[in-house]
Protein backbone atom coordinates (compact mmCIF):
# COMPACT_ATOMS: atom_id res chain seq x y z
CA UNK A 1 0.00 0.00 0.00
CA UNK A 2 1.32 3.20 -0.97
CA UNK A 3 0.13 6.43 0.25
CA UNK A 4 3.05 8.62 0.08
CA UNK A 5 3.30 8.64 3.81
CA UNK A 6 6.28 7.05 5.50
CA UNK A 7 6.07 4.00 7.22
CA UNK A 8 7.06 3.76 10.71
CA UNK A 9 5.48 0.68 12.14
CA UNK A 10 3.98 -2.57 10.86
CA UNK A 11 0.86 -3.88 12.77
CA UNK A 12 0.09 -6.71 10.47
CA UNK A 13 -2.06 -9.56 11.49
CA UNK A 14 -3.72 -6.91 13.93
CA UNK A 15 -7.51 -6.39 14.67
CA UNK A 16 -8.37 -2.31 15.34
CA UNK A 17 -11.59 -0.78 15.41
CA UNK A 18 -11.44 2.93 15.49
CA UNK A 19 -14.44 4.69 17.09
CA UNK A 20 -15.70 7.74 15.50
CA UNK A 21 -13.83 7.50 12.25
CA UNK A 22 -16.29 8.75 9.84
CA UNK A 23 -14.36 12.33 9.71
CA UNK A 24 -11.40 13.91 11.03
CA UNK A 25 -8.67 12.67 12.83
CA UNK A 26 -10.39 9.19 13.34
CA UNK A 27 -10.47 8.65 9.61
CA UNK A 28 -7.08 9.54 9.50
CA UNK A 29 -5.91 6.97 12.21
CA UNK A 30 -8.01 4.55 10.44
CA UNK A 31 -6.21 5.13 7.67
CA UNK A 32 -3.26 4.59 9.34
CA UNK A 33 -3.64 1.92 10.66
CA UNK A 34 -4.45 0.10 7.27
CA UNK A 35 -1.29 1.60 6.01
CA UNK A 36 0.56 -0.43 8.50
CA UNK A 37 -0.90 -3.16 7.86
CA UNK A 38 -3.92 -4.35 10.39
CA UNK A 39 -7.53 -4.86 9.74
CA UNK A 40 -9.33 -1.99 10.64
CA UNK A 41 -12.73 -1.78 11.99
CA UNK A 42 -14.08 1.99 10.82
CA UNK A 43 -16.97 2.72 13.24
CA UNK A 44 -19.15 5.55 13.56
CA UNK A 45 -23.00 7.32 13.62
CA UNK A 46 -22.06 8.76 10.39
CA UNK A 47 -21.67 6.30 6.86
CA UNK A 48 -18.32 5.38 7.02
CA UNK A 49 -18.18 4.65 3.49
CA UNK A 50 -15.63 7.22 1.76
CA UNK A 51 -13.09 5.60 4.27
CA UNK A 52 -13.59 2.30 3.97
CA UNK A 53 -13.60 2.71 0.37
CA UNK A 54 -9.92 4.77 0.62
CA UNK A 55 -8.64 2.05 2.86
CA UNK A 56 -9.59 -0.55 0.19
CA UNK A 57 -8.44 1.30 -2.47
CA UNK A 58 -5.24 1.56 -1.05
CA UNK A 59 -4.97 -2.08 -0.96
CA UNK A 60 -5.90 -2.14 3.01
CA UNK A 61 -8.24 -4.40 4.75
CA UNK A 62 -11.44 -2.33 6.25
CA UNK A 63 -15.21 -2.96 7.52
CA UNK A 64 -17.93 -0.21 8.21
CA UNK A 65 -19.77 -0.37 10.99
CA UNK A 66 -22.83 2.00 12.58
CA UNK A 67 -21.70 2.59 16.07
CA UNK A 68 -23.07 4.95 18.63
CA UNK A 69 -20.65 4.55 21.35
CA UNK A 70 -23.18 5.42 24.38
CA UNK A 71 -25.08 1.83 23.69
CA UNK A 72 -24.17 -0.56 25.56
CA UNK A 73 -25.93 -3.29 23.37
CA UNK A 74 -24.48 -1.36 20.12
CA UNK A 75 -21.07 -1.66 21.52
CA UNK A 76 -21.17 -5.30 22.32
CA UNK A 77 -22.42 -6.20 19.00
CA UNK A 78 -19.80 -3.98 16.81
CA UNK A 79 -17.14 -5.40 19.21
CA UNK A 80 -18.80 -9.02 18.56
CA UNK A 81 -18.96 -8.69 14.59
CA UNK A 82 -15.79 -8.02 14.36
CA UNK A 83 -14.81 -10.67 16.60
CA UNK A 84 -16.39 -12.81 14.31
CA UNK A 85 -14.82 -11.39 10.86
CA UNK A 86 -11.13 -11.24 12.00
CA UNK A 87 -10.67 -12.40 16.08
CA UNK A 88 -10.18 -10.46 19.13
CA UNK A 89 -9.62 -6.60 18.87
CA UNK A 90 -5.62 -6.06 19.41
CA UNK A 91 -6.09 -2.16 18.98
CA UNK A 92 -8.97 0.12 20.29
CA UNK A 93 -8.56 3.78 19.42
CA UNK A 94 -11.48 5.70 21.44
CA UNK A 95 -11.81 8.43 19.31
CA UNK A 96 -15.33 9.65 18.95
CA UNK A 97 -16.15 12.62 21.05
CA UNK A 98 -18.18 16.02 21.41
CA UNK A 99 -16.52 19.25 21.30
CA UNK A 100 -19.69 21.16 22.14
CA UNK A 101 -21.75 23.16 24.17
CA UNK A 102 -19.43 26.03 24.51
CA UNK A 103 -21.09 28.32 27.12
CA UNK A 104 -20.10 29.74 30.56
CA UNK A 105 -21.03 27.13 33.08
CA UNK A 106 -23.28 29.75 34.86
CA UNK A 107 -25.80 29.07 31.14
CA UNK A 108 -24.76 25.61 30.32
CA UNK A 109 -27.98 23.37 29.81
CA UNK A 110 -27.58 20.23 31.74
CA UNK A 111 -28.68 18.11 28.96
CA UNK A 112 -25.66 19.39 26.83
CA UNK A 113 -23.13 18.55 30.12
CA UNK A 114 -24.60 15.24 29.88
CA UNK A 115 -24.83 14.61 26.61
CA UNK A 116 -20.94 15.82 26.03
CA UNK A 117 -20.03 13.21 29.26
CA UNK A 118 -21.88 9.91 27.75
CA UNK A 119 -19.91 10.41 24.80
CA UNK A 120 -16.81 11.24 25.58
CA UNK A 121 -16.10 9.43 28.98
CA UNK A 122 -19.32 6.65 28.86
CA UNK A 123 -18.62 5.59 25.31
CA UNK A 124 -14.92 5.14 26.17
CA UNK A 125 -15.65 3.08 29.12
CA UNK A 126 -18.00 1.11 27.55
CA UNK A 127 -16.07 0.21 24.44
CA UNK A 128 -13.05 0.12 26.22
CA UNK A 129 -14.58 -2.79 28.75
CA UNK A 130 -15.82 -4.70 25.68
CA UNK A 131 -12.28 -4.39 23.98
CA UNK A 132 -10.89 -6.08 27.63
CA UNK A 133 -13.25 -8.75 27.35
CA UNK A 134 -11.57 -9.98 24.42
CA UNK A 135 -8.07 -8.62 25.20
CA UNK A 136 -7.44 -10.47 28.42
CA UNK A 137 -5.46 -13.34 27.71
CA UNK A 138 -4.07 -11.58 24.89
CA UNK A 139 -0.60 -9.83 25.80
CA UNK A 140 0.65 -6.62 23.57
CA UNK A 141 -2.86 -5.93 22.92
CA UNK A 142 -3.40 -1.84 23.31
CA UNK A 143 -6.36 0.73 23.94
CA UNK A 144 -5.05 4.34 23.03
CA UNK A 145 -7.64 7.18 24.19
CA UNK A 146 -7.91 10.31 22.40
CA UNK A 147 -8.08 13.25 24.67
CA UNK A 148 -6.98 16.88 24.07
CA UNK A 149 -4.32 19.49 25.56
CA UNK A 150 -7.37 20.60 27.67
CA UNK A 151 -7.65 17.72 29.44
CA UNK A 152 -4.32 19.34 30.93
CA UNK A 153 -5.69 22.58 31.76
CA UNK A 154 -8.76 24.66 31.39
CA UNK A 155 -10.65 26.55 29.22
CA UNK A 156 -13.29 28.99 29.06
CA UNK A 157 -16.38 28.28 27.56
CA UNK A 158 -16.07 24.26 27.48
CA UNK A 159 -16.61 22.91 31.11
CA UNK A 160 -17.95 19.45 29.62
CA UNK A 161 -15.18 19.07 27.26
CA UNK A 162 -12.38 19.82 29.16
CA UNK A 163 -14.06 17.86 32.37
CA UNK A 164 -14.83 15.02 30.07
CA UNK A 165 -11.06 14.84 28.40
CA UNK A 166 -9.45 15.41 32.08
CA UNK A 167 -11.83 11.91 33.51
CA UNK A 168 -10.44 10.40 30.53
CA UNK A 169 -7.03 10.77 31.87
CA UNK A 170 -8.01 9.58 34.90
CA UNK A 171 -9.52 6.08 33.47
CA UNK A 172 -6.18 5.74 31.86
CA UNK A 173 -4.56 5.59 34.25
CA UNK A 174 -6.26 3.42 36.73
CA UNK A 175 -6.82 0.92 32.96
CA UNK A 176 -3.34 0.80 32.74
CA UNK A 177 -3.05 -0.60 36.93
CA UNK A 178 -6.30 -2.56 36.68
CA UNK A 179 -4.05 -4.42 32.87
CA UNK A 180 -0.39 -3.94 33.08
CA UNK A 181 0.52 -7.82 34.38
CA UNK A 182 -1.82 -9.14 31.66
CA UNK A 183 0.64 -7.16 28.98
CA UNK A 184 -2.23 -5.12 27.84
CA UNK A 185 -1.55 -1.16 27.59
CA UNK A 186 -3.51 2.10 27.75
CA UNK A 187 -2.05 5.04 26.91
CA UNK A 188 -3.62 8.63 26.10
CA UNK A 189 -2.91 11.05 23.24
CA UNK A 190 -3.51 15.04 24.01
CA UNK A 191 -3.83 16.90 20.78
CA UNK A 192 -3.34 20.59 20.02
CA UNK A 193 -5.74 22.35 18.13
CA UNK A 194 -5.88 19.82 15.12
CA UNK A 195 -8.06 21.34 11.68
CA UNK A 196 -11.24 18.93 11.31
CA UNK A 197 -14.47 19.69 10.83
CA UNK A 198 -14.94 19.74 15.16
CA UNK A 199 -12.72 22.42 15.25
CA UNK A 200 -14.57 24.52 12.96
CA UNK A 201 -17.85 23.91 14.90
CA UNK A 202 -15.99 24.69 17.77
CA UNK A 203 -14.38 27.57 16.99
CA UNK A 204 -17.59 29.32 15.60
CA UNK A 205 -19.10 28.66 18.78
CA UNK A 206 -16.36 30.76 20.62
CA UNK A 207 -16.49 33.63 17.89
CA UNK A 208 -20.07 33.83 19.18
CA UNK A 209 -19.55 33.28 22.52
CA UNK A 210 -16.77 35.67 23.04
CA UNK A 211 -17.66 38.45 20.66
CA UNK A 212 -14.98 38.00 17.65
CA UNK A 213 -15.00 36.30 14.54
CA UNK A 214 -13.64 32.91 13.68
CA UNK A 215 -10.63 34.05 11.99
CA UNK A 216 -9.74 35.79 14.85
CA UNK A 217 -10.32 32.70 17.20
CA UNK A 218 -8.16 30.55 14.60
CA UNK A 219 -5.19 33.32 14.75
CA UNK A 220 -5.24 33.48 18.42
CA UNK A 221 -5.40 29.09 19.10
CA UNK A 222 -2.64 29.02 15.97
CA UNK A 223 -0.29 31.39 17.43
CA UNK A 224 -0.57 30.37 21.10
CA UNK A 225 0.91 27.34 20.43
CA UNK A 226 4.85 27.81 20.47
CA UNK A 227 5.02 25.68 17.58
CA UNK A 228 3.00 28.77 15.71
CA UNK A 229 0.50 26.41 14.06
CA UNK A 230 -2.47 23.97 14.23
CA UNK A 231 -1.44 20.06 14.37
CA UNK A 232 -1.85 17.92 11.16
CA UNK A 233 -3.78 15.30 11.89
CA UNK A 234 -1.55 12.57 10.63
CA UNK A 235 1.20 13.94 13.09
CA UNK A 236 -1.63 12.50 15.49
CA UNK A 237 -1.74 9.27 13.31
CA UNK A 238 1.95 9.34 13.71
CA UNK A 239 2.05 8.87 17.74
CA UNK A 240 -1.05 6.65 17.55
CA UNK A 241 0.80 4.33 15.38
CA UNK A 242 3.29 4.05 17.54
CA UNK A 243 1.57 3.65 20.39
CA UNK A 244 -0.33 0.78 18.67
CA UNK A 245 2.98 -1.04 18.05
CA UNK A 246 5.31 -3.33 20.22
CA UNK A 247 8.15 0.12 19.72
CA UNK A 248 6.22 1.54 22.53
CA UNK A 249 6.05 -1.34 24.52
CA UNK A 250 6.87 -0.04 27.95
CA UNK A 251 4.48 2.53 27.81
CA UNK A 252 1.04 2.65 29.74
CA UNK A 253 -0.65 4.78 31.62
CA UNK A 254 1.01 7.79 29.58
CA UNK A 255 -0.89 11.21 28.31
CA UNK A 256 1.07 12.09 25.49
CA UNK A 257 1.19 15.62 24.19
CA UNK A 258 0.96 15.97 20.64
CA UNK A 259 0.83 20.35 20.82
CA UNK A 260 3.53 21.74 19.66
CA UNK A 261 4.52 22.93 23.15
CA UNK A 262 0.76 24.13 23.83
CA UNK A 263 1.24 22.19 27.04
CA UNK A 264 4.46 20.43 28.50
CA UNK A 265 3.48 18.29 31.38
N1 LIG B 1 -9.75 18.74 16.19
C1 LIG B 1 -9.09 19.19 17.25
O1 LIG B 1 -8.61 20.32 17.29
C2 LIG B 1 -8.89 18.28 18.44
C3 LIG B 1 -7.99 18.69 19.44
C4 LIG B 1 -7.78 17.87 20.54
C5 LIG B 1 -8.47 16.68 20.64
N2 LIG B 1 -9.34 16.31 19.67
C6 LIG B 1 -10.03 15.04 19.85
O2 LIG B 1 -9.78 14.22 18.72
C7 LIG B 1 -10.91 13.35 18.50
C8 LIG B 1 -11.41 13.52 17.08
O3 LIG B 1 -11.73 14.88 16.89
P1 LIG B 1 -12.08 15.47 15.45
O4 LIG B 1 -11.61 16.86 15.46
O5 LIG B 1 -11.65 14.56 14.38
O6 LIG B 1 -13.70 15.47 15.60
P2 LIG B 1 -14.85 15.37 14.51
O7 LIG B 1 -16.06 16.01 15.13
O8 LIG B 1 -14.39 15.87 13.20
O9 LIG B 1 -15.10 13.80 14.46
C9 LIG B 1 -15.65 13.14 15.56
C10 LIG B 1 -16.43 11.94 15.05
O10 LIG B 1 -17.07 11.34 16.19
C11 LIG B 1 -18.35 10.90 15.76
N3 LIG B 1 -19.26 10.75 16.89
C12 LIG B 1 -19.91 11.73 17.58
N4 LIG B 1 -20.72 11.16 18.49
C13 LIG B 1 -20.56 9.82 18.38
C14 LIG B 1 -21.15 8.71 19.05
N5 LIG B 1 -22.07 8.86 20.01
N6 LIG B 1 -20.74 7.47 18.69
C15 LIG B 1 -19.82 7.30 17.70
N7 LIG B 1 -19.27 8.31 17.02
C16 LIG B 1 -19.64 9.56 17.36
C17 LIG B 1 -18.82 11.98 14.79
O11 LIG B 1 -19.85 11.48 13.94
C18 LIG B 1 -17.52 12.30 14.04
O12 LIG B 1 -17.37 11.53 12.88
C19 LIG B 1 -11.92 13.73 19.56
O13 LIG B 1 -11.77 12.86 20.67
C20 LIG B 1 -11.53 15.14 19.93
O14 LIG B 1 -11.96 15.49 21.23
C21 LIG B 1 -9.58 17.09 18.58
Amino acid sequence: MNTGRRTIVRLEGRTALVTGAAQGIGAHIAEGLAREGARVAVTDIQPTDPVVESIRANGGTAVGIHLDVTSEVGVADAFARVEELWGPVDILVNNAALGTPVALVRDLELDAWERTLKVNLTGTMLCTRAALRQMTGRPGSTVINIASNVAKRGLPHRSAYVASKWAVLGLTQTLALETALDGIRVNTVCPGPVETPHLDEVMRGHAEAEGTTVEGIAEQWRTSAPIGRFIDAREVVDVCLFLASDASSALTGEAINVSGGLVMS
